[in-house]
């Protein structure tokens, strides 16, 4: 039994992968969370007690990271400010938490000697020309476009560093957009589903041609998992599931799913320096460490995610009103 430590345990993709490891190990998890207003303790509810605990604080507490990175076996880092249009209106918390929450955890990690996972995006690369025939692979530049993901691409430098220098035993994963359960309210699927159910219609940001790779959230965690078990340390590995949709065709696709008609939506004011397009080779991961996807439908894992969040209202609906207002000011 290992002892994993999850950082952002309590945010989307984190608390996704918490559950995983419940349901496919033996390891103890212990979830660091600051609980910002993307973390949520509902969604670690039902989790086994004698395999589960969890702890409240911010990864830039040297203290704290230290007590607990001192007693694992493992870290996983998921933990970051992660929304790009938050990152436009007030970057300071990116920098805060993205940069020197993942200096601290390293540090932790390089005085203890603890195998550590970075979890990291596909934004780091930038953007892609809709018809481009090449894919991000692990040898593509680092262009990042927002502060987001600005912030995203230096934690991963600060990894590449802490490996070398160091020899911090680092694995690093940048994987693409995410869907499923769990997911905000201020994010692109989650907001036009529950837009829906609330009966507002969806907003497209301008003409709705950006596209983005999806992958299930349940996909993202066997990948980290094979990653963690199986990978080579200092390598990065692309996690993707061949998931590319543009914004208007996933609208569509939702409402047609909710029983409405497929013109029913809004185009809004665009996402400044909004990405055009992002898509995932990842030819590596499934090559060397032999991890493919288990949701090939990407319809039917839209169809369970708005059957989630029809079901989990009261997992949602507090967040909801402030999300909306925050867009409307913005003519979004
Ligand atoms: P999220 O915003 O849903 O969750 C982030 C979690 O981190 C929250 O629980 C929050 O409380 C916690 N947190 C924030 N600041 C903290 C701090 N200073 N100390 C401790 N905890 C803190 O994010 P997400 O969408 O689940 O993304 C998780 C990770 O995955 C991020 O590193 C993100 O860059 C990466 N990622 C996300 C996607 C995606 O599609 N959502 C895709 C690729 C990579
Ligand atoms: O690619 C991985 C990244 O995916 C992660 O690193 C980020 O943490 C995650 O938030 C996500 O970033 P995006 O900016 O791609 O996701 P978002 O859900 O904000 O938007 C997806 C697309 O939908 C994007 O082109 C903007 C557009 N959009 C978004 C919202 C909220 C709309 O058209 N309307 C909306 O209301």
């Amino acid at each position: 039994m290992r002892r994993l430590v999850v950082t952002g345990g309590a945010g989307f993709i984190g608390s996704n992968f918490v559950h995983h490891v419940i349901e496919h190990t033996g390891d103890h998890v212990t979830v660091l969370d600051k609980l910002t207003y993307a973390g949520n303790l509902a969604s670690l509810e039902g989790l086994p007690e004698d395999r589960f605990t969890f702890v409240r604080g911010d990864i830039t507490d040297a203290s704290v990271v230290d007590a607990l990175v001192s007693e694992a076996d493992a870290v996983v880092h998921y933990a970051a400010e992660s929304h790009n249009d938050n990152s436009l209106h007030d970057p300071r918390p990116f920098l805060d938490t993205n940069i020197i929450g993942t200096y601290t955890l390293l540090e932790a990690a390089r005085r203890h000697g603890t195998r550590f996972h970075h979890i990291s995006t596909d934004e780091v690369y930038g953007d892609l020309e809709l018809d481009d025939p090449e894919r991000f692979s692990e040898s593509t530049p680092y262009n990042p476009s927002s502060p987001y993901s600005s912030t995203k691409a230096g934690s991963d430098l600060l990894v590449r560093a802490w490996v070398r220098s160091f020899g911090v035993q680092a694995t690093i994963s940048n994987c693409s957009n995410n869907y499923g359960p769990y997911q905000h309210v201020e994010k692109f699927i989650p907001r036009q589903i529950t837009n829906v159910i609330r009966g507002i219609r969806p907003k497209l940001y301008g003409a709705g041609e950006n596209v983005r790779d999806w992958i299930h959230a349940e996909d993202h965690s066997s990948a980290v998992l094979t990653i963690l078990d199986k990978g080579v340390i200092g390598e990065t590995y692309l996690i993707g599931a061949d998931g590319e949709k543009n914004n208007l065709e996933v609208v569509e696709l939702i409402l047609d799913l909710m029983g409405q008609p497929s013109d029913a939506y809004d185009h809004v004011t665009d996402r400044a320096g909004h990405d055009l397009r992002y898509a995932i080779d990842s030819t590596k991961l499934r090559s060397e460490l032999g991890w493919s996807p288990k949701f090939r439908d990407f319809e039917a894992g839209l169809a369970d995610t708005v059957r989630w969040y029809r079901d989990h209202e009261s997992w949602w609906a507090s967040a909801k009103d402030g999300v909306e207002a925050f867009y409307a000011a913005k003519g979004q």
